[in-house]
């Protein structure tokens, strides 16, 4: 499929290791706050993109986060 200009295919997955993991969205723009925010218990797992509407991902808690820059760890090691 042709990929349309501006267009983000690439995903962020979390996977929590702990209960009451946040991953919350920030807005892109000059007006910078946060437009939503998931719980997720252990074990679950949300994908996400940076869109539109999404500049930056805070993450709160213990969770391994895989992109395709490499994996990272959130919370205590
Ligand atoms: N409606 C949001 C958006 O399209 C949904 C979203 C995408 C989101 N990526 C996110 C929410 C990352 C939280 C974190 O931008």
């Amino acid at each position: 499929m042709e990929k349309k200009a501006g267009q983000n295919t690439e995903y962020v997955v979390i996977k929590a290791n702990e209960d009451g993991v946040n991953v919350i969205g920030l807005t892109r723009g000059s007006d910078t706050r946060f437009h939503h925010s998931e719980k997720l218990d252990q074990g679950e797992v949300m994908i996400a993109q940076f869109t539109e509407h999404t500049s930056a991902i805070k993450i709160r808690g213990n969770a391994k986060i895989m992109t395709s820059y490499g994996e990272i760890t959130s919370g205590k090691e």
